[in-house]
């Protein structure tokens, strides 16, 4: 049997969304085009649009089809920036985390290389908790230079959950837009738009269930952002380019499912997680669980195991049939620390031992059974091979 516990990196088509996929893939019509085709088309592209506003809690003209995360992060990101920069050109301060997927941190340092953008990292404990009282007295102090605020909802590596909504209502007080990268977090834990004070929301369809190549960024109604991709004015002005309508409806659809059965999903996997933690705990007590005590992702185990190489884990239990991830680059063959871990204060040696086990709506007891099985064979040849960074 093959089990797949990468669930964190891309989760399997859900059968609804497939078949919507499916009795939808010959649809003829561009959705902009005025002709009965393309009201066709752009029927399916509303009707997603709304029921993907009600799965965040958000208002229809809200929603923005993307390509995905890493394009709604972007446009979140530097759109906000322009838009902010030329209101009032002394706003040059972009606040992030050091532990936020690349697409945001590698677009927050563009900003900065390309466009005068100046970066504040906000502190990060062991954990991967952000600290709000920092912010506040750093918010207090230099609210007129910050052109925008943004941090995720969840990690998606160490599965930590930082209360958001609680720094965007700190941000709302200083009239500061906050974007939240929640692709980690939409579909796993509830997230609400409209009462969070958020400006924006990334969120994407490969993660719960939907099609690769299409995601969607909430921006709030009177928020102003810049367009990045430019061409025919679609998505209100925000992202030209032919809408995936066949994408939007499976997207949609997942998204639905994601959301009706969220409870139940949380609880259920929450089981097994634990089930896995406390395994881990007997077998390696030396490792850790990356967040502490820290609340969590119900689907997610990351650990450190110190002295034990996460490549060589990963490879072992792969060879055993078990697909789990470590969240770090190989590069040139050199192991690499998760920069995760690096932001949580780990060190390079420590953020080169972690594997990351990360359910899904289609994980079985009977997976978690195989893989706590392949566990300890794994674990002592990891070991035995040791660690060089
Ligand atoms: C937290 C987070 N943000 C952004 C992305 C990028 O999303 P996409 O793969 O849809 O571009 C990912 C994907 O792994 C992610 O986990």
């Amino acid at each position: 049997m093959r089990v797949y516990l990468d669930h964190a990196a891309t989760t399997p088509l859900r059968p609804e969304a497939k078949q919507v996929y499916l009795d939808h893939l010959e649809l003829v019509g561009n959705p902009s085009a005025v002709h009965g085709f393309g009201q066709g088309a752009r029927r399916l592209v509303e009707d997603a649009r709304e029921k993907l506003a009600q799965a965040v809690g958000a208002h229809r003209s809200e929603i923005i089809f993307t390509s995905g995360g890493t394009e709604g992060d972007n446009l979140a990101i530097k759109g906000l920036y322009w838009a902010r920069r030329d209101q009032d050109s002394a706003r040059t301060v972009i606040i992030s985390a050091a532990t936020e997927h690349h697409a945001v941190i590698d677009s927050v340092e563009w900003l900065e290389k390309a466009q005068g953008a100046e970066i504040v990292w906000l502190p990060v404990d062991r954990n991967g908790v952000f600290d709000l009282n920092w912010l506040r007295d750093y918010l207090v102090e230099n609210h007129h230079r910050v052109a925008l605020i943004t941090l995720m909802w969840a990690n998606n590596e160490s599965g930590v959950v930082n209360d958001i909504p609680a720094f965007a209502s700190l941000a709302a007080e200083f009239e500061i837009p906050m974007h939240s990268d929640a692709v980690a977090a939409f579909g796993h834990i509830p997230i609400d738009f409209a009462p969070s004070n958020l400006s924006a929301l990334t969120f994407t369809a490969h993660k719960v269930g939907g099609p690769v190549g299409i995601g969607a960024l909430v921006v709030r109604r009177g928020t102003k952002i810049t367009a990045v991709n430019h061409g025919g004015g679609h998505e209100f002005g925000y992202r030209s380019g032919t809408l995936d309508a066949v994408g939007a409806a499976a997207f949609a659809k997942a998204a639905e499912i994601s959301i009706a059965t969220l409870d139940a999903k949380a609880q259920r996997l929450s089981v097994l997680r634990d089930r896995i933690v406390a395994t881990v705990a007997q077998l390696a007590p030396e490792a850790e669980l990356s967040r502490g005590d820290a609340p969590g992702l119900p689907d997610n185990a990351h650990f450190v195991f110190p002295g034990c190489s996460g490549d060589s884990l990963l490879f072992l239990l792969d060879r055993a049939g078990i697909s789990v991830s470590n969240g770090s680059a190989c590069q040139a063959g050199v192991a690499q620390g998760s920069h995760v871990l690096i932001g949580m204060g780990y060190s390079n040696i420590d953020a080169a031992s972690a594997v990351r086990i990360t359910l899904g709506y289609s994980t079985t007891e009977a997976e978690i059974d195989a893989l706590l099985e392949a566990l300890p064979a794994a674990y002592s040849g990891a070991k035995k091979a040791g660690l060089t960074v």
